[in-house]
Formats: C-alpha cells, structure tokens, sequence
C-alpha cells in the first residue's frame, strides 16, 4: 500500500533538496525586504540618520570584499558585535544568518 505513495514523496523531496540548494542564491530583492522588515532603513535610508553610511554607500565601501569569505565573516562579526561608543540594537539583534544575508546583500551592491 504504502509504495503507491512513495514516487510522490521521492519527487516532493527532490523538490525541498533543489530549493534548498537554490536559497543562498535567492534574488536581491528577498535581502533588501530583509532589511525593512528589520528596521535597517530607518537608520540607513535616504536621508540616512545622524551619522549613518546610506546603503549605497556601505555598498561601495564593502564592494572589493566580494568573493572573500573571511572579510565577509569579519564583516559579519562586526556588523553583530555592535561598536564600542554606539549600541545599536538593530545590528546586535540580528541573528548570524540574516547578519549574514544582509552583509551579502550590501556587498552585492544592496539594490
Ligand atoms: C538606530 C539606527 C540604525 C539602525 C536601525 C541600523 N543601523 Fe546600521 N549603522 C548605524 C550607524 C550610526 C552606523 C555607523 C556607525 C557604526 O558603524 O557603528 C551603522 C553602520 C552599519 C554598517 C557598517 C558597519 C561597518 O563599520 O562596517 C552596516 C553594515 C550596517 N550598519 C548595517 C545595518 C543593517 C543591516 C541594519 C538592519 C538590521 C542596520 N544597520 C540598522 C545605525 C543604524
């Protein structure tokens, strides 16, 4: 009884696999919804806050990281560490993967 399921469970599986392999590569866009839902525009938006860097600008500062895995790790770390002198919360609550999502994100060129 139970074989008359199984190609359907095999091909279901094969379908979780393949979007799992896809989802590092999602489209931009999925990231930049990422950082509105998490608040990052209100900071780095246009006109950015007090003396926050626009998007754009991180972007073209962390542009010649791209490819390079440990620059983006530390880029990672930092982003979650929170600086010394400011304690912005909606950098130090980020999880290590949407950290990590974003900071690709900006590397990409955060479109
Ligand atoms: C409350 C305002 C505020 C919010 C909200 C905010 N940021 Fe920031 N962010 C700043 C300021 C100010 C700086 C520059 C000073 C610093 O780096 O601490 C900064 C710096 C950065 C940097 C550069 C770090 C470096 O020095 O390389 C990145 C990347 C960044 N923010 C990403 C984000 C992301 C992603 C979010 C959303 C999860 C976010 N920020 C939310 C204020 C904010």
């Amino acid at each position: 009884m139970s074989c008359d399921t199984r190609p359907a469970h095999r091909l279901h599986r094969t379908g979780l696999m393949v979007l799992s392999l896809l989802l590092p590569s999602l489209p931009a866009h999925a990231s930049s919804q990422l950082a509105l839902d998490k608040g990052c525009y209100t900071c780095h938006g246009k006109p950015p806050r007090k003396n926050a860097p626009t998007f754009a600008e991180l972007a073209s500062r962390y542009a010649k990281h791209r490819g390079n895995t440990s620059a983006e790790n530390a880029l990672v770390e930092k982003l979650r560490q929170g600086s010394f002198l400011g304690h912005i919360d909606a950098h130090e609550r980020l999880s290590q993967e949407d950290a990590r999502r974003l900071v690709r994100w900006i590397i990409d060129g955060a479109h």
